[in-house]
């Protein structure tokens, strides 16, 4: 049987530490606060802003809400950005995507100052991870190289195959493997022979966005698997891009859906936050 890979315990454990941190600095009079802003109310993303929020408010740091109407403008946006990023007292911006069509993403992004891009996505960021510079990194890898460390998986020399390629996970995924010595590949839409390149991972990362894409057929027997996706079935349960039944017999350690990579979002996030005073 392999071994489940507890993505929430893990969260907790890294929350509990963060909330000792920021007891200690407010001791010294340090206070961590973050601004989170949501342009309009799809249900998915009220539903990670609140976890935000409550994460924030169980660690100890201020979070500081904007709920903007869906017709704010990009200037509106672009120019609260500004002023956060000129507030002392603010330590970290999030703005939650995806933002309304009429608002590009990119210029949104861009503004940010990088002192304060605790969600890792600022060029400045991704450039500052890809040499090898001290900088915020995207929260899903990072939380994924955490949840590897914190159950002694070995990633030095290994085969890694990293399927998507996002600049949200895909990407800087690719890249923290590279830091911890690991071999990368990575697999997209277009690659030929995703199976035969699949079965050469010592360690598979897979973020393809399709339900149960990855079955025992893609796997080397002992492989540890590392599932990002998150889907509702048809019997409106939660699954991954993993098909969990039939590759689990064939992996020596494996991310539930859920329960696995997705809590260590929001911890990494938290972690940011705390850096984000140390920067
Ligand atoms: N939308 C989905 N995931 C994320 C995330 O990690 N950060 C932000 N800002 N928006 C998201």
């Amino acid at each position: 049987m392999a071994k489940l890979i507890d993505g929430k315990a893990v969260s907790a454990q890294i929350k509990e530490e963060l909330k000792e941190t920021v007891a200690k600095k407010k001791q010294q009079g340090i206070t961590i606060s973050l601004a989170v802003i949501q342009v309009g109310n799809d249900p998915a993303s009220s539903v990670y802003v609140n976890n935000k929020k409550k994460a924030c408010e169980y660690i100890g740091i201020q979070s500081i809400a904007y709920e903007l109407p869906e017709e704010t403008t990009q200037e509106e946006l672009l120019s609260m950005i500004d002023d956060l990023n000129g507030r002392d007292d603010v330590n970290g911006i999030l703005v939650q995507l995806p933002l309304p069509g009429h608002i590009d993403e990119d210029k949104i992004i861009n503004r940010i100052s990088p002192d304060k891009d605790v969600d890792g996505f600022h060029p400045q960021s991704v450039g500052a991870l890809c040499i090898g510079q001290p900088g915020f990194v995207s929260c899903t890898p990072a939380g994924i190289i955490a949840l590897l460390k914190r159950n002694h998986i070995e990633i030095e020399g290994k085969e890694c195959v990293v399927i998507g390629r996002s600049n949200i996970v895909g990407k800087p995924m690719a890249l923290l493997m590279l830091r911890e010595n690991a071999t990368v590949t990575v697999a997209h839409s277009r690659t030929k022979d995703l199976k035969e390149i699949c079965k050469r991972a010592d360690i598979l990362i897979v973020a393809i966005g399709k339900p149960k894409f990855i079955t025992e057929e893609y796997i080397k027997e002992g492989a540890v698997v590392i599932d990002v996706g998150i889907h509702r079935n048809e019997n409106n349960k939660l699954c991954g891009d993993v098909d969990f039944a039939s590759v689990e017999p064939h992996c020596s350690a494996i991310t539930p859906v859920p329960g696995g990579v997705g809590p260590m979002t929001i911890a990494m996030l938290m972690n940011n936050c705390v850096e984000s005073v140390k920067q």
